[in-house]
């Protein structure tokens, strides 16, 4: 089973919001049995609260569920137990690749070089913003998906 792993800074809008987009991804492409997502902060100050709520709702919008999310923090174990540990920006980036052991086989990105024709490099942060910073992850995460999902099949040779 091939297996990614999304990470933002407080794991309660960003990595939440690719979690649940790709996992709608993977479902419309018949993978959901087949590749297991998870999502994580490199902070732990949300540590088991559910998504943002604005970030559920903008979601919800589009047809994504997240309510089920619970926030949790990075730990060591990821990089062994995933194939892809991507950072939603380089700040995150900086950290994963500072945490990463030396013997991980983990391919540590960030997520946006999976959308081919992004704007930016980055998903940046959007907890202090306004609301339709929300908007713009889920454009640039949507885009992303679809790239990632080409890789995986690339790389696993799946279906
Ligand atoms: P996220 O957004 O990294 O996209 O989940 C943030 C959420 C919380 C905080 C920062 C960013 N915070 O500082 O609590």
């Amino acid at each position: 089973m091939s297996s990614v792993l999304f990470v933002c800074l407080g794991n309660i809008c960003r990595s939440p919001t690719a979690e649940g987009v790709f996992r709608s991804t993977l479902r419309k492409a018949g993978l959901a049995e087949t590749i297991r997502v998870d999502s994580a902060g490199t902070g732990a100050w949300h540590t088991g609260e559910p998504p943002d709520i604005r970030a559920q709702d903008a979601a919800s919008r589009r047809g994504y569920d997240l309510s089920a999310i619970r926030s949790r923090q990075v730990r060591g174990e990821d990089f062994f137990e995933f194939d892809y540990v991507l950072a939603m920006d380089w700040s995150n980036l900086q950290e994963l690749r500072s945490l990463k052991p030396d013997d991980s086989s983990s391919v540590v990105c960030n997520l946006l070089g999976y959308a081919q024709t992004a704007p930016t490099d980055q998903v940046t942060d959007t907890y202090y913003g306004s609301g339709d910073g929300f908007e713009t992850v889920l454009d640039l995460v949507e885009q992303a998906s679809n790239g990632l999902l080409t890789e995986l099949r690339r790389s696993k040779e799946l279906d």
